[in-house]
């Protein structure tokens, strides 16, 4: 009879996991996929056909990791992965047949080979993204299907801050690598910063020498560490990424901040400042600093050669001139600004920076790239054909698009990686709780405005600012698995959108990161603590577990949660101050991930 049951369980369990691992989980989700049944196999006898040399490269990596995780050549006579090149299809555009006896792709750029192949990629066993041969594997399967697929933005961009510490190349690679396989397509890559100048400009060479460099970082207490920081990255560094990223169809953005957040370049050459008699040193404080850019001959000079240098290293056709957090007062204490205004008949200094980014956008625009600024650059409205990066929430972002201006949404809330996503004492992201479900979950549109939405709204764009990440470890924790989640509402239509779907994805997409080596927050396997820090006691309290199949198991002794702790029961409870509460998520009785303490101080 024991036995029996144990059998019976045993089947049960086999059909819990069929049921909750899903046949197709491809992330993001494409616009449309027809199930089929049956298996595509890969085995020594599978060619892979590229008919077009158009597709030649991106097909070369595609077999260099297949050949890498499974052992095969794609180089046998038997079925076939074909690669055609037809007309008809968007850039981004793809479509996939994929049947026992082989796998038709039909794309007509590169762009839409590129993104087909990562969609079959992803429709093998995860180890396909082993870095060494996955020995374990018995059969490379992938199940049948029809996908037809595009993205719903045309601009789905990860932004990485190397402004307030500096990140070695190859991290920015394998960041590079996880936006590929996800289909995420703008690298806007943050260079300048009060605390930092990390490109090589021959012209300047103290912009390396000086402003590459801060004597000690502060951190939240203000308090300086005592050790120095810096570093940035050489032209053939830029070259290397850049390179990297087109042979993944990224663009790489640069962002030269103009005019405030200007100290490290302003330190390096007083004279682009507004008072060139003081003495300015690399900011090792977070926070938003008064040295600005003056509007001189001079500044003007140095930005355009900035500029020029850097055309040589960014083809992109879109360059970001930051535009955010400058406070005016250096432009109302600088008797040479109060003057140009006088001459430009303006009297708001707010004005002055409208002029100032003015005249760099007619550089830049005499030069072939489109503008793009932080939320402020719609203030002045004298821009021509800009887009805008709406972050201070979906205000900014309304007001463009009744203009006609392009936006892209980045509203901190939803869309800063540097946000907590889950409770940890050690942690030291900022305090707007962003788990992964509320980065899911959100879709790049001003709701009030649907129509001006559909046609303003170019796209979405996560951003992992570094003041509070000092490290390539804690990049990966901020940045993973949330990445993922945004990946998918860049890419992926609104009706098709699913958390349960998502989550029920999730096995497979950690265990990729996993197998790609990134440090990802494990907060899937983790309660989160889900409270309004705003309120005072008492406070009503959630705990949450972003996996479907667990359950949360909680104390308030201090003990160690177990299976007959008391089973949270979904409500919102109310915690006192000096409460200590212990939680762990459990599935099928068995403990998931780490006991996460919070603790109310008394
Ligand atoms: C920003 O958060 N200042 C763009």
């Amino acid at each position: 009879m024991k036995r029996f049951f144990l059998t019976l369980s045993a089947l049960l369990v086999v059909a819990f996991a069929a049921l909750s691992a899903p046949r197709y989980d491809i992330v993001p989700t494409p616009k449309k996929l027809t199930e089929a049944p049956g298996d595509f196999l890969l085995s020594k006898t599978v060619r892979l056909v590229v008919e077009d040399p158009a597709f030649a490269e991106v097909a070369a990596d595609f077999k260099a990791q297949v050949t890498l995780a499974t052992g095969f050549g794609l180089q046998g006579s038997g079925n076939a992965i074909r690669l055609v090149r037809r007309e008809g299809f968007g850039k981004e555009a793809y479509r996939m047949r994929v049947a026992p006896e082989g796998v038709v792709i039909e794309a007509t750029e590169v762009n839409g080979a590129f993104y087909a192949l990562q969609t079959l990629l992803q429709l093998f066993p995860a180890e396909i993204y082993s870095p060494v041969r996955a020995k374990k594997v018995r059969k490379w399967a992938a199940p049948c299907c029809i996908i037809e697929d595009e993205p719903e933005f045309w601009y789905r961009g990860f932004l990485f801050d190397s402004g307030r510490f500096f990140f070695p190349k190859e991290e920015i690679l394998k960041f590079l690598d996880l936006m590929a396989m996800y289909k995420q397509n703008m690298f806007h890559w943050h260079l300048t910063e009060d605390q930092g100048w990390r490109i090589q400009i021959d012209k300047y060479p103290r912009l390396t020498e000086v402003g590459a460099w801060r004597k000690e970082t502060a951190w939240h207490s203000g308090i300086g560490n005592g050790i120095p920081h810096g570093g940035f990255y050489t032209k053939d560094d830029i070259r290397e990424v850049v390179e990297y990223a087109r042979k993944r169809c990224i663009t790489v953005i640069p962002e030269v901040e103009i005019p405030g957040h200007s100290t490290a370049a302003i330190a390096a050459y007083p004279e682009l400042g507004c008072f060139p008699d003081r003495h300015y040193e690399v900011e090792t404080r977070w926070g938003i600093w008064k040295n600005l850019y003056a509007p001189t001959a001079t500044t003007f000079t140095f930005l355009e050669d900035v500029f020029t240098e850097l055309f040589e290293l960014f083809p992109s056709p879109i360059y970001h001139i930051g535009g955010d957090e400058a406070p005016k007062d250096a432009y109302r204490e600088s008797r040479y600004c109060q003057d140009l205004m006088k001459v430009l008949g303006i009297d708001r200094e707010e004005e002055l920076q409208t002029f100032f980014v003015k005249r760099m956008g007619d550089f830049l625009r005499k030069h072939g790239k489109t503008v793009i600024g932080w939320d402020e650059i719609l203030d002045g409205g004298r821009l021509e054909d800009p887009i805008a990066m709406s972050y201070r929430g979906h205000a900014p972002a309304a007001r463009g698009i009744r203009r006609g201006i392009r936006v892209v949404l980045t509203p901190n809330r939803w869309c800063y990686l540097d946000n907590k996503q889950e409770d940890q004492a050690d942690n030291v992201a900022q305090e707007i709780f962003m788990p992964l479900k509320k980065v899911y979950n959100y879709y790049p549109a001003v709701d009030s405005l649907p129509d001006l939405s559909k046609k303003y709204i170019i796209g979405y764009e996560t951003c992992l600012w570094t003041e509070y990440v000092p490290d390539n470890a804690t990049a990966e924790y901020q940045a993973y698995p949330r990445n993922v989640a945004a990946a998918e509402v860049g890419w992926t239509a609104r009706p098709n959108k699913d958390w349960e779907s998502f989550r029920r994805r999730m096995p497979k997409i950690l265990k990729t990161l996993d197998l790609k080596n990134i440090g990802y927050c494990p907060v899937y396997h983790d309660v989160i603590f889900d409270y309004d820090r705003r309120l005072d006691f008492p406070k009503p309290m959630n705990l949450q577990l972003d996996n479907p199949e667990g359950e949360v198991h909680y104390t308030l002794d201090g003990s160690e949660p177990t299976i007959r702790s008391p089973r949270y029961d979904g409500k919102p409870f109310v915690v006192d101050k000096g409460s200590v509460i212990k939680a762990r998520g459990f599935v099928a009785g068995k403990p998931i991930g780490k006991t996460v303490t919070k603790t109310f101080a008394k």
